[in-house]
Formats: structure tokens, C-alpha cells, sequence
């Protein structure tokens, strides 16, 4: 469409000014000193989908941070697709390793780097800007609603009520996100399915206070030992996980969709240059992509204890702590597995510790059907503007609301990111990739177009 791509061309510098204004506000959900940050960017965000051509914005209060919610409503008769994102960023710690400030979005050789320019403030502005297109060159062929949550990053609490006491307002045909990751821009792929999550924290206690290590060392048992040597044994010598029942509920891949999935490229040697690592670590009998998406796996996110400031202190810790997650592939319940895994930590631990494990918070994995409307019209659009069919890949990330959207609007989510693997989320010195910001501005008007033409 020549009028979408002229609209773009000659307003392409203030859509950038305006992502990096939403750039600058610390939008840290995790933490209660930005609370007022979070309001003004929720404002923000309103303010922006009004000026794109919102009928009405609304800011809905939560029990935390507030959800925006906007739409556009052309005729009821028509199909109403819902944008889902979130305005709310990971904290950018540690700070030292950013090169330039995390709320200070600074470009440097096409891309912009700042907390929250991929996930998801970058990619969420792309569907404003795409509906503003939409708007301004009088083609909008459906319904649009946006949900913008706050939350998404400390496992969204209260979108689950938010959705389940405002179903009527949030009904919708699909639900369109790009909070997610393509393999390149010459290699365009979307996410046909991303991972559950079941989070834990563990606490060992040995000895009722620290102690002198040279007084008592030897004759008490050392918690970080302790949990250390519970940790390690999470895995068998072939990185399965060790935890009876675990992969019981696992779908598994027929041989055919293994193959599928083998014929996303995939370069070994760039992938571990990018790292800095010598050698892959996985699960045995599987490769790097069935590892990150077909897989469950579990990670440790954090372990601390005992004596970690300056110099040395010769002390026996009364404490040591970890926090512990799982990704869950379909099929797998979140609930489930948290039980699992906290009964496994209290049945590993030795009587000279007492152990305490409790739930964090969790989501269950989510799978879309390359056979749904919304599929096609993804893949159609990606066509459109890539000149390539996309490949379709499992995410190994998590967006639990996807599944909660499926269950109480009974509608089907599609996963349209632009963002890529390397783009360094929740990492030091995030970034976005212009050429991604204008290429999903470019393609979401097409997926409109051609959901309504499915439909
Ligand atoms: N946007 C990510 C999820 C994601 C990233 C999906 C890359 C696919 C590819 C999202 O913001 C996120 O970080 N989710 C959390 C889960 C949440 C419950 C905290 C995650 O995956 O750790
Ligand atoms: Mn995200
Ligand atoms: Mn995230």
C-alpha cells in the first residue's frame, strides 16, 4: 500500500522521537520507587493511542500498576483484533555494564539502546504508530482494542482479574502481540509457541545465627554447602533434569515436526561467538532450538548467601538462598510443576538444614495453531513486506497471558515480534534495531488487512 508507506516515510523521524520520549521514563514495575514513573507512562501511552486515533483511552487502576486500555470500534460488525503489550521494563541492573544510561536511549550504528526499546516499549509503539497509519490514510478495515499492561515483567498479578471482570470490553477475534523475537530480518520467522514458567525461591537455614567459620567450621553443616550440593544434583550427567515426574506430562515432538523445525538456520559458531562461550550445555539427544523451545528446562536465576562485600570475612552462614525457575512446554501445568519441585527440595534436604521453599509466580506455555485465521494473516503480512514466508519457530520465552486470554476469551493469540535473540532483554545495554522498529510498523497494517480479509 503506497499511501501506508508515504504516511511512514514522512513522519518516520517523529515516530522515533516519540519511542525514545516513552524510552526515558523508568518504567521499572519490579520496584515501588517508580510508581509514580509508572502512572506518567501509563499516561503517556493513552495520550499516545488518543492522538493516533483512539475513540476513547482509558487508564483502569489495578491493584498495581495500571493497565491503558484504548479502542477504535469502525463497525461491530466487523472483526476486532486485540493488541496486547506492556509499558512496563525489567530493572536495568547492574548499571556499570550499560555504555550508555538505561533510560537515556542512545543510537549508535542503527540500533537504539535502552531499557525496554525491544521489550516491549519498542515493539508495543510499533502497533500505535501502524494504527495512526491506519487511521490518517482512512483505511482501517476492522475493529482495533489495545490492552497495554504495566505488570508483564513481575508475572502480571492482576491481569487476570482485570480480564476476567472486563471480558465484554476486551472481546475480540485474535489477539495480536509483539513482545517477541524473528530469526533476522532476512530470515523472518513467528513464534508458533512459547514456554510455561514455574518459579521457586529456596531458603536453607543451618546454625540460628553466622558463626565464627574457624569456631564452628567442620562441625556444622554450611547451608551454602548444603544448597549448593541440592542444586547441582537438579541434573544427571546427561542435563536431564533429575526430578522424578518431571518430563511425565511432556508433549513430545514427532520426528516430522523435529524435521520442520531443523530447517530454521541456525549457525552454531555465530551463535557461541555472540556469547563468549567455548561450548554449548543442553539437554543430551537434543539440539540448541529443540532445547529452547520444544524442551522444559531449569534454570537457577539466583543464588546469594553468607559474606559478599568487600575483602574477606571469615564467617559460617546461618542462610543461603536461591531462586529457581522451570520453562514448561505445552502440556505442562505451572501449578503442577511448582508443587513438584518444591516437594523435591524439602525431600533432597539433609536433616542438618531446615528448608524452606515457596512459589514465586508462574504461566502456563502457549501454542498457536498455523492453521488459525490470525496464523495466516501474521504470515501473509510478514509476505507482504519481507518478499519471504516466515518460518515457524517456539519461543523460549514466556508471555502467560496468552494462555489466560485463550481460557477466558476464548480467543486465539498470534505472535508477531520483531525484536531479535540478540537484542540483549533484561540484559545490560538492551536494544532495538531501527530497521525492526520500521519494519513491524510497516507489516502490522498489513496483518489488519488481511485478518479482515480472512475473516
Ligand atoms: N517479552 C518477554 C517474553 C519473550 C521474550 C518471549 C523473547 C519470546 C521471546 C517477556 O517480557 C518476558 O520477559 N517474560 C518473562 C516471564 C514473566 C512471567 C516475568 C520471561 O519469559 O522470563
Ligand atoms: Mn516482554
Ligand atoms: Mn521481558
Amino acid at each position: 500500500m503506497q499511501a501506508w508507506k508515504d504516511y511512514q516515510e514522512k513522519n518516520k523521524d517523529r515516530f522515533l522521537n516519540e519511542l525514545l520520549e516513552l524510552l526515558r521514563i523508568p518504567s521499572v514495575s519490579a520496584k515501588t520507587e517508580h510508581k509514580e514513573d509508572m502512572m506518567r507512562c501509563a499516561t503517556s501511552v493513552k495520550q499516545r493511542l488518543l492522538e493516533a486515533g483512539a475513540d476513547k483511552a482509558t487508564i483502569y487502576e489495578t491493584a498495581g500498576h495500571p493497565v491503558v486500555y484504548a479502542e477504535k470500534i469502525i463497525d461491530p460488525s466487523k472483526p476486532t483484533v486485540l493488541v496486547y503489550g506492556h509499558y512496563d521494563v525489567q530493572p536495568p541492573e547492574p548499571l556499570e555494564l550499560w555504555n550508555s544510561g538505561p533510560f537515556d536511549p542512545t543510537i549508535v550504528d542503527g540500533k537504539i539502546f535502552a531499557r525496554g526499546s525491544c521489550d516491549d516499549k519498542g515493539q508495543m509503539y510499533m502497533h500505535v504508530k501502524a494504527f495512526e497509519t491506519l487511521m490518517k490514510t482512512n483505511s482501517l478495515s476492522n475493529n482495533i482494542k489495545f490492552c497495554i499492561e504495566g505488570e508483564e515483567e513481575i508475572g502480571s498479578p492482576n491481569l487476570a482479574k482485570f480480564v476476567t471482570s472486563n471480558k465484554e470490553l476486551l472481546k475480540a477475534d485474535c489477539v495480536l502481540i509483539s513482545d517477541s523475537a524473528m530469526i533476522s530480518l532476512d530470515t523472518p520467522s513467528l513464534d508458533v509457541g512459547l514456554r510455561g514458567l514455574s518459579y521457586i525461591q529456596v531458603e536453607v537455614t543451618g546454625p540460628n545465627r553466622d558463626l565464627h567459620s574457624g569456631v564452628y567450621g567442620g562441625a556444622v553443616a554450611n547451608p551454602i554447602t548444603i544448597l549448593a550440593k541440592m542444586i547441582a544434583s537438579l541434573h544427571d550427567e546427561n542435563n536431564h533434569i533429575t526430578i522424578p515426574g518431571f518430563y511425565n506430562d511432556v508433549l513430545e515432538s514427532s520426528d516430522e515436526e523435529r524435521k520442520l523445525m531443523a530447517k530454521a538456520p541456525f549457525n552454531e559458531q555465530e551463535y557461541k561467538d555472540d556469547l563468549g562461550v567455548k561450548e554449548l550445555w543442553g539437554e543430551k539427544g537434543f539440539s540448541t532450538n529443540e532445547r529452547t523451545g520444544i524442551r522444559p528446562t531449569l534454570e537457577l536465576n539466583g543464588i546469594w548467601g553468607g559474606y559478599t562485600g568487600e575483602g574477606a570475612k571469615t564467617v559460617l552462614p546461618s542462610k543461603a538462598f536461591a531462586k529457581i525457575s522451570a520453562r514448561l512446554v505445552p502440556n505442562q501445568q505451572s501449578d503442577k510443576i511448582a508443587e513438584l519441585l518444591i516437594n523435591h527440595i524439602h525431600k533432597i534436604a539433609p536433616a542438618c538444614v531446615e528448608v524452606k521453599a515457596t512459589l514465586h509466580h508462574g504461566g502456563e506455555p502457549y501454542v498457536t495453531p498455523i492453521d488459525s485465521k490470525a496464523y495466516k494473516a501474521a504470515a501473509k503480512a510478514i509476505e507482504s513486506t519481507f518478499g519471504k514466508e516466515p518460518i515457524p519457530v517456539r519461543g523460549g520465552g514466556s508471555i502467560p497471558i496468552c494462555s489466560l486470554f485463550e481460557k477466558e476469551l476464548g480467543t486465539k493469540v498470534v505472535l508477531m515480534g520483531f525484536g531479535l535473540d540478540s537484542d540483549n532483554l533484561h540484559s545490560p545495554n538492551e536494544k532495538f534495531d531501527l530497521a525492526n522498529f520500521y519494519k513491524g510498523i510497516e507489516t502490522i497494517p498489513y496483518f489488519h488487512k488481511y485478518f479482515t480479509e480472512l475473516s
